[in-house]
């Protein structure tokens, strides 16, 4: 049997008591947790130690490093053109990167977004592209090149193989109330994109009620952080920190937010999507070299759709087939005229996910159907018994608990305020 160099009740204490852990300690603590060594007890306690006390710079750097050794890294070197990527922290309606991804890749600009499922109230990627008839998302790392070298971009799940100490860490974090900890998030995103070998990157960073920052400054202190990280590992890297305190566009939930990014791949769409849309475009675009083209233009002239359409065939999708939709609605009317003046975004998610968008554990299904429209968003004007929201579902018994969730999401007053001038709040660059 082999002798462990560590003993982990140390490495938690450590930390448990504000100290510092080092380099080799970091680096056993997270092979050791990958081969089974250190139990989900131990770990959870380690993470609620670096939730409560933190984590220094350098000890950052370092786990993300352990974090991204302990599985491959992908090598997009062999591709002629240059790969750039984005990451959203998370939140509701975001549904960017279905319209980004292509539009990116009009330009020859290679788009590897290696995405995820959601989790609690925010959605994710790969449910969303699932609703789409016949789409396929677990690719091998071979058809992935294949997709980058013939169509210029892909979305699918990221191989078991890249960043498994995060994968295996991420899940418990969920379970134990360790998710919303900056080192702990920077890390766990910043290994999986550097192993991902992308050679440029864009983090969306999200802010307000429905993101895992809730404020502006804590929303900077994570962009600052992920973007040292990233700019330390030799990337292009830039962060732009964007509203979350209402939902992205008119629709949550997986196939109405298809749906809508068809629309803006249509040249039309809700303006607040189609800014943020095209804002990282251009930032994804600067960042790989192609800071000369406008990709407004691509969206109007609908070379971005063409594209959509090849990327969705590309992996046995059906670009033409109807979406599911679903068997239930009910209208949710605006209880007095004036105008919308607050939307929350998480009581609109955690409503959406009861409907059945989302799921309670990773292993569940979620609905493709289920989810919420939005009729009239923070600014606009409502007269009273006019709809605010329809709800969507496949199972009417989970409409009340959802309309809980909707108690007080919504405020209608007598003066026009709310409407945001602009997604983007603000930007941060490497130092
Ligand atoms: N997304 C991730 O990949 N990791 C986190 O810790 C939070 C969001």
């Amino acid at each position: 049997m082999s002798v462990e160099q560590f003993d982990v009740v140390d490495v938690i204490s450590t930390k448990r008591d504000g100290g510092e852990l080092d380099n080799h300690q970091i680096d056993w603590v997270i092979d050791a947790y990958t081969r089974g060594v250190v139990a989900d007890e131990q770990m959870s306690a380690l993470a609620m130690a670096i939730f409560i006390n933190g984590m220094q710079r350098r000890e950052i750097e370092r786990w993300t490093q352990a974090m991204m050794s302990s599985g491959e890294r992908m090598d997009f070197s062999s591709l002629t053109r240059p790969t750039s990527d984005k990451h959203s922290t998370g939140g509701v309606g975001d549904k960017i990167t279905l319209p980004l991804a292509p539009l990116v890749a009009v330009y020859d600009v290679a788009v590897p977004q290696l995405s995820g499922r959601g989790l609690g109230h925010t959605g994710g990627t790969l449910d969303k592209m699932e609703s789409i008839p016949g789409w396929r998302a677990n690719l091998s790392n071979d058809e992935i090149m294949h997709m980058l070298d013939t169509v210029g971009a892909v979305i699918c799940a990221a191989g078991s193989g890249l960043a498994p100490a995060d994968r295996k860490l991420y899940a418990l974090r969920d379970t134990t109330g360790t998710v919303d900890c900056i080192p702990l998030i920077a890390s766990s995103i910043m290994s999986k994109k550097i192993a991902e070998g992308t050679s440029s990157l864009v983090l969306d960073v999200k802010v307000g009620s429905g993101a895992f920052m809730k404020d502006i400054d804590h929303a900077r202190e994570l962009a600052r952080t992920m973007v040292d990280l990233g700019s330390d590992a030799g990337l292009s890297i830039c962060a732009l920190l964007t509203d979350m305190s209402t939902p992205l566009g008119r629709t949550v939930g997986n196939a109405l937010e298809v749906r809508e990014a068809v629309e803006v791949l249509a040249g039309g769409g809700p303006s607040d999507v189609v800014e943020l849309t095209v804002a990282l475009a251009r930032e994804m675009l600067r960042q790989a070299g192609r800071g000369d083209v406008d990709p407004a233009e691509a969206l109007a002239d609908g070379r971005a759709m063409d594209k959509w359409r090849e990327m969705v065939a590309g992996q046995g999708g059906d670009p033409d087939a109807a979406l599911p939709a679903a068997q239930h609605t009910e209208v949710i009317a605006a209880e007095a005229s004036g105008y919308v003046t607050a939307m929350d975004a998480l009581s609109i998610g955690v409503a959406s996910w009861r409907l059945g968008a989302g799921r309670a554990r990773k292993e569940d299904a979620v609905q493709a159907e289920a989810g919420i429209e939005i009729h009239a968003k923070p600014g606009e004007a409502v007269t009273k018994g006019q709809p605010l929201l329809t709800l969507h579902t496949q199972t009417p018994e989970r409409i009340e608990r959802a309309r809980e969730a909707l108690s007080g999401a919504i405020a209608i007053g007598p003066e026009r305020r709310g409407g945001a001038d602009s997604v983007v709040l603000d930007r941060v660059d490497p130092q």
